[in-house]
């Protein structure tokens, strides 16, 4: 991984145990990688190249909310190494010539399971935030759920990708300001509501506190009292400060099903007894997510949550999964394990926050090119010949 080496370099460069010569060439080594990116979009190819430039792009507070997980940022990184764990078993001789990434979900048919996912506050990444966003969304045909921390409104969104969003919701503290919130998103004619429950009990984010310290900007365009105050919450306007009610239950589910006709999908589900609750309380569809290693440190990559809840699930809904997606063969050994659709959340921050709305569109373009190659490589050549069958585990 680029940033790794280069962190290890930095390391020799620092390190008062090696031989100065070769601090020195761990400095040189480390400065040289420093100018290795493309300056064109086009000219990435993959899309871990990204987080590299991304890490450039930022100030140091905003790369370290971005590339925070919780605790020792282990599920982080778990979510990304699980899928080297497991192998393809490819099928030949099987004809190839096209393939369809195309899947059905709630009757809708999507070009692709990629979906993107809610990523908060993406002016801090951007100026053009989630508008960049979702102007790649529409160009790409990709399914965007927008956070309930968006730094610009559902309906702004909306137009931006020539449709309502899907919407992620944190839920506010007081009952009435929720009813208040999901009626504006049903308003504006989002179809589904996808309430984020693995927060609720907070959350503890080192690595996102140390790099803070190191900014020494006054910020005061947008964090009006200092560093985590917020000026650009529009969708929590005129409605109470706090959100996330630790107290909820599955009954809240209950409630909020009675509250609006949109589908509720929960996201941040991690095992199959949660599965069945979610589904027995009438969820509409699963979200196997750990919110990018950034609520529990539970040392569980969430590809290796998805096959509990899918067993659990049985067909009855939709599952979707998010986490340490960076390839097209991680989407594909996702759907082998029956996700309907799969989530990236850092990498096309990294694409925005270099590029902009171009960076976002390449990485989309990167993941579908590595999907539709992986289909056809593995004999597969629509989404439901993707079965386990094609998966083993990896040699050590
Ligand atoms: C997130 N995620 C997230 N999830 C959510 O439900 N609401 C939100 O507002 C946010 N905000 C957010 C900010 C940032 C900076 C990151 C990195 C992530 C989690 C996100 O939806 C998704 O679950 C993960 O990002 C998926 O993991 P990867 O692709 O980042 O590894």
């Amino acid at each position: 991984m680029t940033s790794d080496r280069r962190q290890f370099l930095l390391f020799v460069a620092g390190s008062v145990a090696v031989a100065p010569s070769v601090r020195l060439l761990a400095q040189q080594l480390a400065a040289s990688h420093e100018s290795a990116l493309p300056a064109n979009v086009n000219d990435f190819l993959q899309v871990m190249d990204f987080e590299e430039a991304a890490r450039r792009a930022l100030p140091p507070a905003h790369w370290g909310y971005l590339a925070t997980g919780v605790e020792d940022d282990l599920t982080l990184k778990m979510n990304v190494q699980a899928f080297r764990h497991i192998g393809l078993r490819p099928s030949r001789l099987v004809d190839v010539s096209k393939a369809d990434t195309s899947v059905d979900v709630f009757g809708s048919i999507w070009e692709t399971p990629i979906v993107i996912c809610p990523v908060s506050s993406q002016r801090a990444f951007h100026a053009e935030g989630e508008l960049a966003t979702a102007r790649a969304a529409r160009a790409k045909h990709h399914t965007m759920v927008l956070s309930s921390f968006t730094t610009y409104s559902v309906e702004e969104v909306a137009k931006s990708l020539g449709q309502p969003p899907w919407y992620q919701l944190y839920m506010p503290m007081e009952w009435t300001d929720t009813e208040r919130l999901v009626k504006r998103v049903e308003d504006a004619g989002c179809p589904a509501i996808v309430w984020t429950v693995d927060v609720l009990a907070g959350r503890n984010t080192p690595t996102a506190v140390r790099l803070a310290r190191e900014d020494t900007r006054t910020c005061t365009a947008c964090h009006t009292h200092g560093a985590g105050t917020f000026i650009h919450r529009p969708m929590y306007e005129g409605l109470g400060p706090r959100n996330n009610p630790p107290n909820a239950t599955w009954s809240y589910v209950d409630r909020l099903k009675k509250l609006t006709r949109m589908k509720v999908l929960l996201k941040g589900l991690e095992s199959a007894e949660d599965a069945r609750l979610a589904v027995e309380h009438g969820a509409d569809g699963l979200v196997v997510s750990n919110h990018g290693g950034r609520a529990t440190e539970t040392l569980r990559a969430t590809i290796d949550c998805l096959p509990d809840v899918v067993a659990a699930v049985n067909g009855r809904v939709p599952v979707f999964v998010d986490g340490g997606v960076r390839h097209g063969t991680d989407i594909y050994k996702a759907l082998a394990l029956g996700a309907r659709g799969v989530g990236i959340g850092r990498p096309y921050i990294w694409g925005l926050s270099a590029f902009g709305q171009e960076g976002v569109e390449r990485v989309l373009d990167i993941l579908r090119a590595e999907l539709t190659l992986t289909m056809r490589q593995m004999g597969t050549p629509t989404v439901k010949d993707i079965t386990a069958a094609r998966l083993a585990r990896a040699s050590a």
